[in-house]
């Protein structure tokens, strides 16, 4: 008792989203209350219990705007308007009472780089050359000959400029061409984006994941990307990773604009801003801003990114470690609705190890609704395809939607997500890998996900405690979370053979807490210890000599 409370009082020196677990719901998928094949709010309310069960401390919801939907809510037509397809603000004021009751947080997403063609700020900018919203958007002429006014590519393939023939200009859109992005240089788009922000947080949200922060500006003189190192530059190759977007992307203005974001969360208590920014390390860590006065949390993507390989994964840990700045607090992310599922990824056997990486590394971690089941990328046969990323660009196979399918609730039709024929397909194994067949049986994914939940609230040495990496060879990843006297010790073996743990300098004792055989849970782990393909410890130590 003693023991739960001193923990308590520790954590709460410390803020909700430093030692909370965050959960994203991407709300198509989470949950269906009105049979249309669709996820809603009213669903997600359904399911809060889960949640709470699981032991997860915030939800962020992909966006749930009014949209015409070309990327799936990503273009919003009206920032201050739920998408009927999800329900009504009623619902919305609903569900963050529900969150709320439980002890839990709700963040949202914001989405400022770009709003929808649809969005009235752009109808306006698009209907003449001298609107006052003209210069709300990236207008440009083209170059002498007619040509396009650079070459910026789009994300999702091809040219990055739309010719719009009413006003004889081209328009820059970084993703799709229903998706202009927004003149963050002028500050009428400023106040307005910062007013979008105070709607929802007066309405008590905890925070939003902003999305692409790292595109939010671009550079003034628009010069041209260069080709990426290696590739040969060709005018016809319109892929996007082929050229390094220097230009056109992490300009050093954006920081400005951060703080801007960061000012306006900081009028309201304790919320938490959270930028997605796909940098490498030493780019990230600037997100933080001068003295961290940027975002609270600039999404760590390196566990979705980087290969499953134990060296690599190791050097990772201790540069972003050695990175971050005084006081600039670590996050983890291990899926989310853009990148293949970690089970798929990483294979099954690993999905394990993943989690116990996730939820043992130091820093707030964020999980992808459904990996806590053991979800996998579903194939989706090419006619059934709806994601514009994999629409735009069939022979690449980058559709997002094999990671977006519906949540594999039980073995009733559709899962228990719908009782309609859902948006996208389930897998065809949902009658047995589902929430209801794992719940109580203690050697499922669900049950290892929970229990590594629980015990990151009943040790803050593995919460919010320090981090100290032990041993790492081409299979093995270790360190040690330490608090005050405890010390637990994780390793992590990211091959399928066995592997030794030999550290030279140090030997280590202690009990298995929790691994990813549960027969080894309980035992005693001393010296050299010995691991299974596959296997991972959660090891307290008893002494250290
Ligand atoms: C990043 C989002 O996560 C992705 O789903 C979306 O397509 C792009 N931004 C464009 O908004």
């Amino acid at each position: 008792m003693e023991q739960v409370i001193a923990q308590a009082s520790v954590l709460s020196q410390h803020l909700w989203w430093q030692h909370g677990v965050i959960y994203q719901i991407y709300p198509r998928s989470f949950q269906d209350s009105n049979d249309d094949g669709v996820g809603d709010l009213p669903g997600i309310i359904s399911r809060l219990d889960y949640l709470q069960w699981l032991g997860v401390d915030c939800v962020w919801l992909s966006p749930v705007f009014s949209s015409p939907m070309a990327d799936f809510g990503y273009d919003i037509s009206d920032y201050q308007g739920i998408h009927p397809l999800f329900g009504t603000m009623d619902d919305f004021d609903e569900l963050l009472k529900e969150v709320h009751n439980r002890g839990m947080k709700l963040l949202l997403d914001l989405v400022p780089n770009h709003t929808s063609d649809q969005h009235p700020w752009f109808l306006e900018s698009k209907s003449s050359r001298d609107n006052p919203k003209r210069d709300w958007y990236i207008w440009h002429d083209g170059k002498n000959d007619g040509g396009l006014p650079n070459n910026w590519l789009s994300v999702f393939g091809g040219h990055a400029w739309e010719w719009d023939d009413t006003t004889q200009q081209y328009y820059y859109h970084a993703f799709l061409k229903e998706q202009p992005d927004l003149n963050w240089r002028n500050p009428e788009v400023q106040e307005a984006m910062m007013n979008v922000m105070r709607f929802w947080l007066d309405k008590g949200i905890d925070g939003f994941r902003v999305d692409v922060m790292w595109h939010m500006i671009k550079d003034a003189q628009l010069r041209d990307n260069p080709p990426f190192p290696g590739s040969t530059y060709d005018a016809n190759d319109l892929i996007y990773d082929h050229y390094t977007p220097v230009y056109s992307t992490d300009q050093p203005e954006v920081h400005d604009i951060v703080r801007m974001m960061r000012a306006v969360t900081d009028e309201y208590d304790e919320r938490v801003l959270i930028g997605e920014i796909y940098l490498p390390i030493h780019k990230l860590v600037t997100y933080y801003g001068q003295d961290n006065k940027g975002a609270h949390l600039p999404f760590n993507f390196q566990l979705l990114t980087l290969p499953w390989d134990a060296p690599q994964i190791a050097m990772a840990i201790d540069e972003y470690e050695g990175a971050l700045p005084e006081n600039g607090w670590p996050n983890w992310v291990l899926g989310n609705h853009d990148k293949p599922r970690i089970s798929s990824r990483v294979g099954r056997a690993q999905a394990k190890v993943a989690a116990l990486m996730l939820l043992t590394l130091r820093g707030t971690p964020t999980i992808y609704y459904g990996d806590e089941i053991g979800m996998r990328d579903v194939p989706i046969p090419m006619n059934e395809i709806v994601d514009p990323q994999g629409l735009n660009m069939p022979d690449l196979n980058v559709s997002r939607d094999p990671s977006r399918t519906p949540m594999q609730w039980s073995s009733d039709i559709n899962a228990g997500f719908s009782g309609h024929k859902p948006w996208l397909r389930l897998p065809i194994n949902s009658g047995r890998v589902n929430v209801d067949r794992q719940k109580d049986n203690e050697y499922s994914k669900l049950s290892f996900y929970r229990k590594l939940i629980r015990l990151r609230k009943e040790h803050a040495a593995l919460n919010i405690g320090d981090y100290r990496p032990i041993y790492a060879d081409q299979q093995l990843i270790s360190y040690i979370r330490e608090w005050g006297d405890e010390q637990f010790l994780i390793i992590l073996n990211l091959s399928h053979r066995p592997a030794y743990f030999k550290p030279r300098q140090e030997s280590f004792t202690g009990t298995i807490l929790l691994g990813t055989e549960v027969e080894r849970i309980g035992m005693i782990a001393e010296d050299i210890i010995t691991l299974g393909g596959d296997e991972g410890l959660l090891i307290q130590l008893s002494n250290t000599k």
